[in-house]
């Protein structure tokens, strides 16, 4: 067996296990436990949350004090639980009035079915991902979390400076649970600054220093 179907499989029957819909959980996992990213009491988002496995992390980590809403066009499968809310529908027809307080963290997983064209499917994981990063922008308080899947192209090199700009502090990670063939790796924002800051002036192009 292929050292990769090997770890495939460990993450797999991991989550069968302890009760997680899909092994995708050990990728936030991992990221949480590195960049603190979700605390007790927290209100978190969720978006592209099917089947289900951050989201009951989520509600697991943030506790009856908490929330962890989740939003996806799939259903979910995992218990119902009092600090879960779902949302079945899809991100780009969600308006900020859906709610009604802000979040401390944003999360995206979402990404949809690849065509196996390297530029289409960068593109619409860029898509997804410039999405959820206007929706966080929105809802998140000052000093929230922000994660995102992206798939890896020139394009999500930009994103990640945009992302950067918002943030006290921005990385890029790829859990180990990320199959070894996907292009697939996140972007974690920390301590959400509220703005972009005003651009330097060689940035805005009229070249100098500021005085
Ligand atoms: C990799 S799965 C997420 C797995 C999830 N994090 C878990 O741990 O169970 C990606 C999800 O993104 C969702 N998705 C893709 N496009 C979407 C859209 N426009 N709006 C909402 N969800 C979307 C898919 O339906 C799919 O369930």
């Amino acid at each position: 067996m292929y050292r990769k179907d090997r770890q495939n499989e460990f993450y797999t029957t991991l989550a069968k296990k302890e009760g997680y819909p899909a092994r995708s959980v050990y990728k936030l996992k991992e990221i949480d436990e590195k960049y603190k990213i979700i605390r007790e009491g927290n209100r978190v988002l969720d978006l592209g949350c099917a089947p289900g496995s951050w989201l009951l992390y989520i509600s697991q980590k943030v506790g009856e004090k908490g929330k962890a809403i989740g939003v996806d066009i799939e259903e979910i499968k995992i218990p119902q639980k009092a600090n879960i809310v779902f949302i079945k529908r899809s991100v780009f027809d969600l308006k900020e009035s859906d709610f009604k307080d802000k979040f401390e963290a944003v999360v995206s997983d979402l990404s949809s079915k690849t065509s196996g064209v390297k530029f289409l499917d960068a593109g619409k994981s860029l898509e997804l991902a410039e999405k959820a990063f206007e929706i966080a922008k929105s809802v998140l308080l000052p000093g929230g979390n922000f994660v995102c899947k992206i798939f890896q192209s020139e394009l999500s090199d930009e994103f990640f400076k945009k992302v950067k700009n918002c943030f006290d502090f921005a990385k890029k990670i790829r859990p180990k649970a990320v199959i070894k063939k996907s292009k697939e790796f996140y972007i974690i924002g920390r301590g959400f600054t509220h703005q972009n800051p005003a651009p330097s002036r060689e940035e805005a192009g009229l070249g100098g220093f500021r005085t």
